[in-house]
C-alpha cells in the first residue's frame, strides 16, 4: 500500500506528542465494548474468528487492552500518524500481544486500502461479510475535517450485521473546555503547546487535569463503571504524560464537538442507526441513574432522548459519549458538512 500522505491538520500535535503514549495497557474501553456486545449483538461475542479495528489507534494502550478482552480475534489498529504507530508497534512487542498495525487515513475511503495490505480479504469490497465485525474508534472522528466522513469510511469496512463503538466529544460537556480555547487563541499561537499548557496550569483557568477533576472522575466511574482496574489506573496516573493530555485537550488544531441531535444526523446520512449509550462509560445513561428525586425524574423522562444526552454530559461535565452503532442502509449525503462549529 502507497504510504497515504497525513494531510489531517492534527498531524503537528500527534507527531510531536503521539497520544496517549505512556506505554500501560488500558481495558476499559474493550470492557465497554464486551459489554455492549453482550448486550446489542450476542453472536459477536461467540464468533471464532472476531475481526476487530482500532480507528485512531494512536499508541495502542488501548488496542492492546482490546487483545487482552479479546485474546481469540484478529486485532488491526489503523492511524495515519507513523510516530503512534511506532510506539503502537513496540509496545504490542513488549507485551507479547499479536496486533498488526497499519498506517491509513480514515478521511479518505480506506476499504481498497485495507485489501491491498491484506488487512481485508481480497474480495472484501465486494463481499461485505469479509470485512471487520466490530470497530472501535475512540476520540477520533472529531479530530477530522469532515467527522461525517470518518463516520462513512467506517460504514465502508464493517459488516452489515457488526457494531461500532465510538466516542465523540459533547459541546455541552466541554463548554468550559472550549471556553478556555477560545481565551488562549486570543493569545497564544495554536501550536505553541508548550506555552498554552503552562497558561493553563499558572492561571488556573481550567479544573480539567487538576487533582479534583481527578477524583470527580474517579467518582464517576465507581458510580457508573466499569469497575477499577486499581494497577492499571495507577500506572496510567503515574506515566500520564501531562503536555500530551493537555495538549490534546486545549490546543488540538482540529476538533468538533457535537449536540446529540447533530450526531443523529450524521448517523441518518452515512448509514448508522443508534443502538445506544454504552452502558458503562462513567456516565448514567437513564433519569434513574442520576436521579431518585421524583420531581426530577418526571422533568428528565419528559425530555426528546437528544437533549437528554446533552444534558446528562452538561451535568457531569463529561467531554464526551461512547455509544454503539449498527449498520444501517446509507439515505443521505455523507460528503456535507458536519458541524457549525469546527475548529479546523
Ligand atoms: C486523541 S487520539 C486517540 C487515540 C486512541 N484512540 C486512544 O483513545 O487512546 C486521536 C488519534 O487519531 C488519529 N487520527 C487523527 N486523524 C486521523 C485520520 N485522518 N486517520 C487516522 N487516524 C487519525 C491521531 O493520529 C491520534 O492518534
Amino acid at each position: 500500500m502507497g504510504e497515504p500522505t497525513n494531510r489531517s491538520s492534527t498531524a503537528p500535535l500527534y507527531t510531536q506528542l503521539p497520544y496517549p503514549g505512556d506505554g500501560v495497557v488500558r481495558t476499559t474501553s474493550a470492557r465497554i465494548l464486551r459489554e455492549g456486545m453482550r448486550r446489542l449483538a450476542p453472536a459477536l461475542l461467540s464468533k471464532a474468528d472476531l475481526r476487530i479495528a482500532d480507528v485512531g489507534c494512536g499508541t495502542g494502550e488501548a488496542t492492546a487492552g482490546l487483545a487482552r478482552i479479546f485474546p481469540n480475534a484478529r486485532i488491526v489498529g489503523i492511524d495515519v500518524n507513523p510516530a503512534s504507530l511506532e510506539l503502537a508497534r513496540r509496545l504490542a512487542d513488549r507485551s507479547k500481544l499479536n496486533l498488526t498495525f497499519v498506517r491509513c487515513d480514515i478521511s479518505e475511503p480506506v476499504l481498497d486500502a485495507l485489501c491491498a495490505a491484506s488487512v481485508l480479504g481480497r474480495n472484501a469490497a465486494s463481499n461485505p461479510a469479509e470485512r471487520f465485525d466490530v470497530v472501535t474508534s475512540m476520540g477520533v472522528l472529531h479530530h477530522l475535517a469532515d467527522p461525517a466522513a470518518g463516520f462513512s469510511h467506517v460504514r465502508s469496512i464493517i459488516r452489515e450485521d457488526g457494531l461500532f463503538q465510538v466516542y465523540v466529544y459533547s459541546r455541552t460537556g466541554r463548554r468550559e473546555v472550549l471556553a478556555v480555547r477560545d481565551l488562549l487563541d486570543r493569545f497564544l499561537p495554536a501550536d505553541a503547546f508548550d506555552r498554552r499548557a503552562r497558561t493553563v496550569r499558572v492561571l488556573r483557568l481550567s479544573r480539567k487535569h487538576t487533582l479534583i477533576d481527578g477524583l470527580q472522575t474517579l467518582r464517576r466511574r465507581l458510580r457508573f463503571g466499569p469497575p477499577f482496574r486499581l494497577m492499571e489506573i495507577i500506572r496510567v496516573a503515574l506515566r500520564r504524560n501531562r503536555l500530551t493530555h493537555v495538549s490534546d485537550t486545549f490546543s488540538n488544531p482540529c476538533e468538533h464537538s457535537f449536540l446529540f441531535e447533530e450526531l443523529l444526523a450524521i448517523f441518518a446520512r452515512t448509514g448508522w442507526d443508534f443502538a445506544g449509550l454504552a452502558k458503562r462509560g462513567g456516565l448514567p445513561v437513564t433519569p434513574e441513574e442520576h436521579t431518585r428525586d421524583p420531581q426530577a425524574l418526571e422533568a428528565l423522562r419528559a425530555l426528546p432522548p437528544a437533549v437528554l444526552c446533552d444534558l446528562l454530559a452538561f451535568h457531569y461535565r463529561a467531554a464526551g459519549w461512547t455509544f454503539f452503532l449498527r449498520p444501517a442502509e446509507v439515505v443521505g449525503d455523507a460528503t456535507e458538512s458536519a458541524s457549525r462549529l469546527a475548529r479546523c
